[in-house]
């Protein structure tokens, strides 16, 4: 395994500065929870996209490698991964996840995947759990992907659905918005409901000049939080979402009342209102978007 190498260009500053400073050390400490609410969507966008064994993977946004050791797994020592991505402490995880893996096939680039630049033609499939929601030019950044494909290769991403459909993301998200008194980030932006419109993920990628594009919908019910406190799950969901910096700038007093309210939306969502920790269960839904060069 190559480490990997200081940040190539970026596009995204803000994102990289978010993915760097703020989310990645939150994603590396939460990994766990997080694997709870993406890998379903992983396994089922991996078997669409059904690597062989060989093959040559790009995987977009790989963040702490989960999904790359996977690939690996599925291509054998004769194929080979790429995995790109922002965030330094992310790949760092992703170094230890793939070393622990023993697998020698892979390779980890800090990169900005919009503008990369990658051997033209090198890549039998393009692959992303939830890594490509957060182009600011996204039409650019599907076409540099799509000159790494080589002909007939294909690109198989999963993004979220719009939050109605993901409670699991929304309920915090919308009350403290509510509370903060916080404008709705615009819609399409970069983010994590930056795809979640079908219809413009296929004008984004006709644009790209992508072709055969199946776009399906994949539902999970997710058990959340199970051994914490609904108020200690709705802390972390507030360190990663939209209300961070309200909710850090308002003091432990006013924290404490916005995470009870927050947990009080959630009771319908509880398992055993009577068990604090037993979790809870919320709907989750992506999109499993598959395209073709
Ligand atoms: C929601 S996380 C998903 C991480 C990982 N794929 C997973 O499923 O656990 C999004 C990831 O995309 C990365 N990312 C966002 N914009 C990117 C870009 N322009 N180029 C490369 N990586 C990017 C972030 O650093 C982060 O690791």
């Amino acid at each position: 395994m190559t480490p990997s190498a200081s940040s190539d260009a970026t596009a995204n500053e803000e994102q990289e500065r978010f993915w760097n400073d703020v989310a990645g050390p939150l994603w590396v400490a939460a990994e766990e929870e997080i694997e709870l609410h993406a890998g379903p969507f992983g396994k089922a966008a991996l078997a669409v996209a059904a690597p062989a064994v060989g093959e040559m993977v790009l995987d977009v946004g790989c963040g702490c490698g989960s999904t790359t050791v996977a690939l690996a797994a599925a291509v054998g020592a004769g194929g080979g991964v790429l995995g790109v991505d922002l965030s330094a402490v992310m790949l760092a995880r992703a170094e230890e996840r793939v070393a622990a893996s023993g697998v020698s096939h892979v390779r980890l680039r800090r990169a900005d995947a919009q503008v990369v630049d990658l051997e033209p033609g090198s890549f039998d499939l393009v692959f992303s759990r939830f890594g490509v929601m957060f182009f600011a030019d996204p039409i650019g950044a599907f076409a540099n992907l799509r000159r790494a494909l080589r002909p007939g290769g294909r690109m198989v991403f999963a993004c979220w659905q719009a939050p109605s459909a993901n409670p699991w993301m929304a309920v915090v998200n919308r009350g403290a918005a509510r509370i903060f008194s916080l404008e709705p980030p615009p819609p399409d932006g970069p983010g994590p409901f930056g795809l979640c419109d079908p219809d413009r993920i296929d004008a984004i990628l006709r644009a790209a000049a992508f072709s055969s594009i199946e776009i399906s919908s994949h539902e999970e019910r997710l058990q959340l939080g199970l051994g914490e406190s609904v108020e200690e799950w709705v802390h972390q969901r507030l360190l990663m979402g939209l209300a961070r910096s309200a909710y850090l700038d308002a003091g432990p007093d006013r924290q404490r009342e916005v995470r009870a309210a927050l947990a009080e939306e959630l009771v319908p969502y509880q398992l055993d209102v009577d068990a604090p920790t037993s979790g809870l269960m919320m709907d989750a839904a992506a999109w499993i978007v598959a395209a073709r060069l």
